[in-house]
């Protein structure tokens, strides 16, 4: 979503600001622009911007060549208005000395800009953000400074918000504003300069030094320091933290897309997520990062997980799994439905979010919902200091490295392997089993996911002959009920086929009327005790033509000629099953992604971090 980059410092700041942008990219976006402020304080600031990709502003800002040592870019996810220049951000003031960029949505906008045409103030786009630099110059024009305004304004705006202005009268300093948990701002120390962005990643090939922006906070910029505001004004003290190292940059390297380079990264990425975290002599799993007393843990009486997309997946997972190992109740819950039907839960409750770059603002607002009811938190997150990890009581990380596509892949496979592991500790803290995971079978776990990936060459086939279907239908049970839903995702962001995912059990009360030949069904049936009842399924749909590719694991017997093709993986405990499948599933959306053409990097609409309701 809405990328923000600034800088000011002693370097020209432009080539900073492009290559800062395009280190968001990953998050995705429609438009995307810069501004400078003035060298001469009589002139007001400049921007340029352009519809697309960074590709047609990089070209519009070379043959401008507008630079300066202080600096803001944004790369702009619509929400209010379509793609187009003039509702790219930065957005002017009236004057044109103010200018600011702006991550979230202004819910009061329609308010506030009847009453900004009411002082005069006409409005050039079509978008929420554009009211924020007048509102902004309606208060410097009060005799506010610019931090005064941006206070002042932030005051005035509801919804989630990220905001960073810049003003001609005082070109040496970028003001940042947050509001509510929607995106976050990081803002980076170096030597004689500073930086604030959307994310680490684009801060950290400048410097490591960084601070977090809190929700109703502001922060002046300059290149000397760093200082931090309530809305109201005072001061508040804020320590710079050390980011880690694994945000350098990642290289896409020799694979052709970064989706590809992070599915062939997951045997590494799961050996991550499992290091240390386990005994495999006892046979126990044991998260010590974990801060919360196994006492604490033995007053939870019931569990709820929380995600948005690929991470409520992994929740629906993590579900069955606090069943199954630690005998706990427990339900799974789409966070943005969570947050609004004043769930009943309270203290004994454990709400466990799953949330890869802990910024979504649908689960960050579940989160604070859960908070408020005093329920007892846990994040699995993939950002070091991110939002989430600031709210819950305590983080385990996936450990996944930097996951640049924008349908999750290796976080996927990584918040399983977390989930699994939790389950397991929570287990073990409540005396429950003999500490119920399966520590030699994770141990396997990264060697098998090998083994699938050896093979890929099967999917390059397979995308050729099911790449022509306009829908699909993917059907599972038990564990692999979610890895239908998210095999479905995949395909559907990855190139745009429509796709469905079911329960297979569901599947007479309503799917089996569209089953025909033009209906391909994919089946997610390892060999477990529920096999035999998916090989009913895929008898009934092949019975009425639609082509069935089996996905089964070795072992398996009694498909017989029911399904058109099978994938078979490596054997594996049937409650580890669900890492092993979610490979083949990535697999077959990933190539026949690529041989419609699409973009599977950065499909069209998409986000990677929704920081918006
Ligand atoms: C977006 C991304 C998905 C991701 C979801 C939740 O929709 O495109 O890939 O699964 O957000 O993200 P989170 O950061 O909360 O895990």
């Amino acid at each position: 979503m809405c990328g923000i980059f600034g800088y000011t410092g002693h370097r020209p700041a432009t080539p900073l600001l492009l290559d800062g942008l395009a280190s968001l990219e990953y998050r995705g976006y429609d438009s995307a622009g810069i501004c400078l402020a003035p060298a001469n304080g009589n002139d007001s600031v400049k921007i340029v911007r352009a519809a697309g990709k960074l590709a047609a502003l990089r070209s519009r800002v070379n043959a401008s060549g507008p630079d300066g040592s202080t600096g803001l870019g944004h790369t702009r996810w619509a929400t209010h208005g379509a793609p187009t220049e003039a509702n790219a951000h930065p957005h002017r003031s009236r004057s044109g000395r103010v200018v600011a960029v702006q991550n979230g949505i202004v819910e009061n906008y329609a308010q506030l800009r009847s009453e900004l045409a009411g002082c005069g103030f006409e409005f050039a786009s079509e978008t929420d953000a554009e009211c924020i630099p007048h509102l902004i110059e309606l208060y410097m024009s009060r005799g506010m400074d610019l931090a005064a305004a941006v206070r002042a304004a932030g005051s005035r705006l509801r919804g989630g918000n990220a905001v960073v202005a810049m003003s001609a009268d005082e070109p040496d300093r970028l003001v940042a504003l947050r509001l509510g948990h929607s995106g976050g701002l990081v803002i980076g120390k170096g030597e004689g300069e500073s930086l604030v962005a959307s994310d680490i990643a684009a801060i950290s090939p400048h410097t490591r030094s960084v601070y977090h922006l809190g929700a109703e906070e502001v922060a002046v910029i300059t290149a000397e320091g760093v200082t931090f505001t309530d809305l109201g004004g005072t001061e508040i003290e804020r320590k710079i933290t050390l980011a880690p190292r694994d945000h350098a940059a990642a290289a896409r390297g020799s694979y052709r897309h970064f989706m590809l380079k992070e599915i062939n990264e997951q045997p590494e990425a799961v050996i991550s997520t499992l290091y240390g975290r386990m005994s495999l002599d006892e046979g126990t799993v044991r998260l010590d990062e974990l801060t919360i007393p196994d006492e604490r843990l033995r007053s939870v009486r019931r569990v709820v997980l929380i995600g948005m997309g690929t991470s409520l997946h992994a929740a629906m997972v993590g579900r069955s799994w606090i069943e199954m190992l630690a005998g706990l109740p427990a339900e799974a819950d789409n966070s943005s439905e969570f947050r609004y039907r004043r769930p009943v839960i309270d203290s004994e409750t454990l709400v466990i979010s799953v949330c890869q770059s802990g910024e979504t603002a649908d689960t960050l607002a579940a989160m604070y919902e859960a908070r408020e009811r005093g329920a007892l938190q846990i994040t699995v997150s993939n950002t070091v200091g991110s939002h989430s990890t600031r709210i819950a009581d305590a983080s385990l990380m996936m450990r996944a490295g930097t996951e640049v596509g924008v349908a999750a892949t290796k976080t996927f496979v990584c918040s399983l392997t977390a989930l699994y592991l939790l389950a397991a500790h929570l287990a073990r803290a409540r005396g429950v089993g003999s500490g119920g995971a399966d520590a030699a079978e994770l141990a396997r776990l990264p060697g098998l996911i090998g083994e699938v990936l050896a093979r890929q060459e099967i999917y390059e086939d397979l995308a050729g002959r099911y790449c022509g279907y306009d829908d699909f239908l993917y059907l599972g049970r038990g564990l692999n009920y979610p890895l239908a839903m998210e095999g479905a995702l995949k395909l559907k962001e990855i190139s745009y086929i429509h796709a469905e995912g079911y329960p297979a059990g569901e599947m007479k009360h309503g799917p089996i009327s569209l089953i025909d030949s033009s209906l391909p069904v994919v089946a997610l049936m390892p060999a477990d005790n529920l096999f035999d009842k998916m090989v009913n399924s895929i008898n009934e749909v092949s019975a009425r033509g639609a082509p069935v590719l089996a996905v089964t694991t070795a072992g398996a017997s009694g498909l017989g000629g029911a399904a058109n093709d099978v994938i078979t993986l490596p054997p594996v405990s049937s409650s580890l099953s669900p890492m092993l499948m979610a490979i083949p599933m990535q697999l077959l959306a990933y190539h026949i992604g690529v041989r419609r053409g699409c973009d599977v990097d950065q499909p069209r609409n998409l986000a990677k971090s929704v920081t918006v309701e």
